[in-house]
């Protein structure tokens, strides 16, 4: 930063000095073309007189031309005697100036400037004056197409150095003022750009300490503002992440925890409660068996999710036939259909086959089939389906059962949902089912949806892409 600062000024300093050089020349060019030219007016009016040897009138009108132009004039013959001054001082003395001499050669004009007023020169201009810098000019006094004599016109340069220190006293002030302006500007510009890095620094700290609940302002369409809506959108996915995580811990917890608890008051009536005779003994036992099984389901459908969670599960993908997986299941679940009461029919057409693995994709028949039967009531239906579609086989578990409500069916997918809680239990439901269908269909690069109606039934549709 100060770096950049540094280099800002030092380039406005550059500039300024330029500037105030190149004012300079030009203001110093101007004046020395204004007073020569004005040398050589005089000279040309002063002719007459010096010609005519007229000294009174030469003097006056040297005079009269001192006080109209504010220089001092003096003129001079050929051997470089003044002849009249306009302060008499240096009358008949010779005045051997290197301008003087220039003229005289036949250089034509000519012009010096003299400095620091120990030089004497501001006397030169009047006597007793002290001035740092007077501007001399000399030009020849023509009579007759010849020279007859010099002119001195000696004027006050003082004007042009004090607008010069004029000037550079107000471009220095300008670079102290601009350099404060960028100082200011950069200072907030820098800001500008730091701060949404640093916002961005304490958002991901914040998350590093296990804290996801931390957003990062975001303002304008900036590269910065695109960065940080994506880090937002990253802390929303890991919030989410890792309530779902403490959720499915809590949940799993909860499911593992009822059975164990039931089996511990079986077991404590068991062994705490006397007489009991043998009928009961094996009725409780036969509990505690039942919670067993219970438990062995829950783990089991656990231990798929978790291994599916860390990509570790096993896919044995081969060609198999879907037609004869969807027969095949529906066989082995219409013992259970029969003994609800319900009827299951079957439109499943032939040959179809797909790339999967066959054990896997038979568990997602099992449990939709399993679900169209334990949530449809006696006398219901249940109709599996299976056509072909566009390079698709679509199968179809339809139910006339009790129907999911709208608001529910974006949440069945998800584990441990269950819509009614109490009525699940009793039908030994742990809300896993479908979360392991939904992913398991995903796994073959299909898809799984459903439509329902409550109290009329519900449809359950896997697509799955036929192989070939
Ligand atoms: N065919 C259906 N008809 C009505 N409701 C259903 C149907 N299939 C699923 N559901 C609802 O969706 C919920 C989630 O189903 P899911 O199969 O995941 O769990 P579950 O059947 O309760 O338990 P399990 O893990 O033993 O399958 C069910 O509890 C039930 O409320
Ligand atoms: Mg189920």
């Amino acid at each position: 930063m100060l770096a950049y600062l540094l280099i800002i000024c030092v380039a406005f300093y550059v500039v300024t000095a330029s500037l105030i050089r190149l004012v300079g020349e030009y203001l110093f060019s101007q004046k020395v073309s204004d007073e020569q030219r004005m040398a050589g007016e005089l000279a040309v009016a002063l002719s007459e007189p010096f010609a005519d040897r007229d000294a009174e009138r030469l003097y006056s009108d040297v005079r009269s031309a001192s006080e109209s132009t504010g220089g001092r004039i003096m003129v001079l013959d050929l051997y470089g005697v003044v002849q009249a001054d306009t302060y008499s001082e240096y009358n008949g003395t010779q005045l051997m100036r290197s301008e003087v001499a220039m003229v005289l050669s036949g250089g034509g004009e000519a012009y010096g400037f003299y400095e620091s007023p120990e030089s004497g020169a501001g006397s030169f201009l009047l006597p007793g004056l002290t001035v740092d810098m007077i501007g001399l000019y000399a030009a020849p006094i023509m009579a007759d197409e010849s020279m007859a004599g010099v002119l001195v016109f000696i004027t006050l340069a003082q004007d042009m150095y004090q607008s010069l220190m004029y000037i550079q006293t107000q471009m220095i002030l300008w670079l102290v003022l601009v350099a404060l302006a960028v100082a200011i500007l950069s200072l907030f510009v820098s800001r500008f750009f730091t701060k949404p890095v640093s916002n961005l620094i304490t958002g991901m700290s914040q998350m590093t300490r296990g804290d996801f609940s931390g957003r990062v302002k975001v303002k304008g369409k900036s590269e910065f503002a695109q960065l940080a809506s994506t880090f937002n959108m990253m802390c929303d996915r890991l919030e989410s992440l890792d309530k779902s995580r403490s959720q499915f811990v809590s949940n799993a917890s909860h499911e593992l925890k009822t059975p164990l608890s039931t089996m511990k008051i079986l077991i404590e009536t068991l062994v705490y409660q006397e007489p009991m005779d043998e009928g009961m003994c094996r009725e409780f036992l036969g509990d505690i068996n039942k919670e067993i099984d219970r438990l062995n389901l829950v783990i089991n459908d656990l231990l798929t999710l978790v291994s599916m969670d860390s990509g570790e599960m096993k896919v044995n993908m081969k060609s198999a036939s879907l037609t004869d997986m969807l027969n095949e299941t529906m066989r082995r679940l219409q013992p259970l259909a029969r003994e609800r009461g319900i009827e299951m029919s079957a439109a499943i057409a032939q040959g179809v086959t797909v790339n999967c693995d066959p054990m896997k994709l038979t568990q997602v028949f099992y449990n939709l089939m399993d679900n169209a039967i334990k949530y449809t009531g006696r006398g219901g239906e249940v109709k599996i389906e299976l056509v072909r579609k566009d390079k698709k086989a679509i199968a179809r578990v339809i139910d006339t059962g009790i129907g999911i409500p709208k608001e529910d069916q974006m949440h069945i997918f998800d584990r441990f949902y269950r819509v009614d809680k109490a009525r699940s239990r009793e039908t030994g439901g742990t809300g896993l089912g479908l979360s392991i269908v939904k992913q398991v269909v995903l796994l073959h690069g299909g898809d799984i949806t459903v439509s329902s109606e409550e109290e009329k039934g519900s449809t359950f549709t896997v697509e799955l892409p036929l192989q070939g």
